[in-house]
């Protein structure tokens, strides 16, 4: 619900109110976001007043310190002195910039961007708001676009400039959105990581100046996700005030939160301005990748349940509800490059009559790969591997009852390949310098078309020859030469221009191939962003497959991204990145919780083990109504706890599952309650296992009683079902 009243926008949800005020028809400020109010005019709440020593301007009849004004949209200049969240260089390099408010419109549904991903577009129950304003002295226009997806709490931001001039301007930052909120003591949540160790949840206290999280690295990378939330200091994961900001984007990022010296907390989200800088010629514009907003009273799992249901509802292939998404095994950790076709042959029929959905045959396929030295681009079936091509393995999953996918690593290029052999200025590089390896590759430059079309073509063509079903799409490695010979002095473009190139190959080949279902990989969770999965409906959340270390991993990366997103394998003991040796059953209690598969040889397995499979993957079955459409809750912390705990509740909360492990024990351990959530109060649940049937209020409060404590690396699960 959007409306426009004595100057003020109020944009609501369903708990959610967002309120702007223009000030004496010219300053668009923030007046309100959180828990919902009622309409009323703000202007009496308003702190904005004079502060000695600093600029004044005059507004609404008093001078008053920029300092002091919840800025919508702030830019350098007008004695504001924070981080700008549009930077525009005009004619003679002129760069103070100064927005005035001009008009609004409010219409139904929501407009979608030129080349890049974003939340539903053909949504009847959204409404948005555009807001132009402009700078009257360097002439472009600058349209804030926010859409209010009313069930999910949530609000969509982004932003259009516009060249109004007949001569070129440069944008030195183009955030998404910005808003400052006045007198706040907030703390930052952040997810950062590194490869194999990928969203660990980091809570800290702001300081005054600039706290961020960002990434340069051409990827929305494993270190910091483009995501970021401040909470009131004492919100736990079920009460207090949480705000979270996610952007729809994969590649240079930065979310910057400034306080102050007055406790103004300023955030401006969108693509990182470092390396940034955009030529916009006369009558063109410019838009900027989506940044979603939502606010919770219900603490941080509160804020989840809005991101969460946001994705699945709206987000492309995440809420088309045709698609399925299999079981599978897949070969990496089993065999890594030292396959051929008998010994793949070999490891399907192992699988035979386990349940298992889909083979998938990881790297190595392709080329003359037989390590990671060469023969990326080269996307033709290594005939020493697989003298009869692919024929054989496809036609022995499809009698075994399985589908057949495929790695695919479409955004790289070897040295040691035909394509670069071929095409050696198709690599992302510049003259000056030599590019920098890693994993001796280099990364093709998407922001060439022609580069583009090739790579589809040959996937295409690929996929339309052979019975594929799945494809894991990889990106090894983050991009270091940043720049592209064609662009001339506008290198400043060429992260943006490259990611939109990934898009576009994206979007071509999940159109052109719908049946297919392609799972997102960066050397695992190195890409894990709402754009990527627009058009990839899961992600493999980490390299790391130990399931104590996955255990922070999945719980961090559901702070944003539902467990129908993620994929998890039981893989074999002792683990590939740990060393560790934990059950099978907790390998398969902690990957229940996603996308679910494995990661190993069925053949070296004990029979014990193997007999396991066929339960294992009934037991996935039945979980998977409540992973793709339920409710997700994070119960125990393992970042600060002993024990790890989670929840999954059915839609119609007829169902629940609890999965417990134990991350650090102790002698004596104590025994103790986990307390379930999101059950119906009034129904009447049998718990497996235990001798409870109680009502869900009960059961929620009294929680359920772990009298035994869990022994180093064991799990228990407990199923909750109305009865
Ligand atoms: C990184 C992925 O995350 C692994 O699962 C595997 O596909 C390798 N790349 C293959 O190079």
């Amino acid at each position: 619900m959007i409306l426009f009243e004595n100057s003020s926008f109020y944009l609501e949800t369903k708990n959610t109110s967002y309120v702007m005020r223009v000030l004496d028809n010219k300053v668009l400020s923030n007046a309100y976001y959180g828990k919902k109010i009622g309409r009323c005019n703000l202007n009496a709440f308003s702190l904005i007043r004079g502060i000695g020593y600093s600029p004044s301007i005059a507004l609404e009849g008093k001078n008053v310190s920029p300092l002091m004004i919840p800025w919508e949209m702030p830019t350098y200049g007008q004695g504001n002195f924070g981080l700008p969240g549009i930077s525009v260089i005009g004619a003679d390099n002129r760069f103070v910039n100064e927005l005035s408010y001009e008009s609004y419109e409010i219409i139904n549904g929501k407009p979608s961007i030129k080349g890049m991903p974003s939340f539903d577009t053909n949504v009847e129950d959204v409404q948005t708001l555009k807001i132009t304003l402009r700078d009257k002295a360097l002439n472009y226009r600058v349209i804030l676009y926010y859409s209010v997806f009313e069930k999910e709490d949530v609000i969509t931001r982004r932003t259009e400039i516009v060249n109004m001039t007949d001569e070129q301007i440069l944008i030195k930052s183009a955030s998404s959105a910005a808003i400052e909120f006045q007198s706040k003591k907030f703390q930052m949540t952040t997810l950062k990581g590194s490869w194999a160790r990928e969203r660990w949840i980091d809570t800290y206290d702001l300081h005054q100046g600039v706290n961020s999280v960002e990434s340069r690295r051409g990827s929305s990378s494993h270190q910091l996700n483009p995501f970021m939330a401040l909470s009131e200091k004492n919100t736990t994961e079920h009460m207090g005030d949480v705000y979270g900001f996610a952007l729809v984007y994969s590649a240079d990022f930065k979310i910057s939160v400034e306080v102050n010296e007055v406790d103004s907390v300023r955030v401006i989200a969108g693509i990182n301005p470092e390396n940034f800088c955009w030529r916009l010629q006369a009558g063109e514009s410019f838009e900027t990748p989506e940044c979603v907003l939502t606010y919770s009273a219900d603490g941080f799992n509160g804020m989840s349940h809005n991101f969460h249901n946001l994705c699945r509802n709206h987000l492309g292939k995440c809420a088309d509800k045709n698609v399925k998404h299999p079981i599978v095994i897949n070969n990496w950790e089993a065999t890594y490059f030292n396959f051929n076709d008998e010994k793949i042959i070999e490891f399907i029929k192992a699988c035979k009559g386990l349940g298992i959905d889909t083979m998938v045959l990881d790297d190595g396929w392709f080329g003359h790969r037989d390590n990671d030295d060469s023969s990326l681009g080269d996307w033709f079936i290594d005939e020493k591997k697989f003298p009869n091509g692919l024929e054989k393995v496809i036609e022995t999953c499809k009698s075994q009852g399985m589908n057949f996918g495929i790695w695919f690593e479409p955004e790289m290029i070897s040295r040691d390949s035909d394509l670069f052999r071929a095409h050696p200025d198709w690599c992302i590089h510049t003259d000056l310098r030599e590019p920098v390896e890693s994993r001796t590759q280099l990364v093709l430059d998407y922001s060439r078309q022609e580069v583009v079309d090739y790579i589809f073509e040959v996937m295409d063509d690929f996929l339309s020859k052979n019975d594929i079903s799945y494809v894991k799409w990889d990106m090894n490695r983050n991009i270091t030469d940043n720049g592209s010979n064609w662009l001339g002095e506008y290198q400043g473009e060429f992260s943006h221009r490259n990611i939109l190139g990934v898009y576009d190959l994206e979007k071509r080949l999940t159109e052109a191939h719908p049946d297919v279902f392609f799972e997102g990989c960066a050397g695992g969770g190195g890409r894990v962003d709402f754009g990527i999965l627009y058009y990839m409906p899961q992600i493999w959340t980490s390299d790391d497959t130990d399931s104590i270390e996955r255990l922070r991993i999945q719980y961090g990366t559901s702070l944003v991204y539902p467990p129908s997103t993620m994929s998890a394998h039981i893989s074999a003991v002792p683990n590939h990145q740990t060393g560790r040796i934990t059950p099978f059953k907790s390998r398969n209690d902690v990957a229940q919780m996603c996308n679910f598969g494995y990661e190993l040889n069925v053949a070296k397995l004990p029979q014990k083990e193997i007999e396991q499979i066929p339960k294992q993957v009934e037991e996935h079955r039945g979980l998977e109504p409540l992973i793709q459409d339920g409710d997700y809750y994070r119960l125990l912390n393992p970042f600060t706890g002993k024990q790890c705990a989670w929840e999954l509740v059915s839609e119609d909360k007829k169902k629940a599952y609890v999965m417990l492990a134990a991350v650090n024990i102790a002698g004596n351990d104590t025994s103790y309650y986990v307390k379930p959530r999101g059950l119906n109060p009034e129904f009447i649940y049998q718990i497996n296992d235990t001798d409870i049937i109680a009502d869900g209020e009960t059961i929620m409060n009294v929680g359920i009683p772990v009298v035994e404590p869990l022994g180093e690396y064991e799990t228990r699960t407990f199923y909750l079902t109305k009865i």
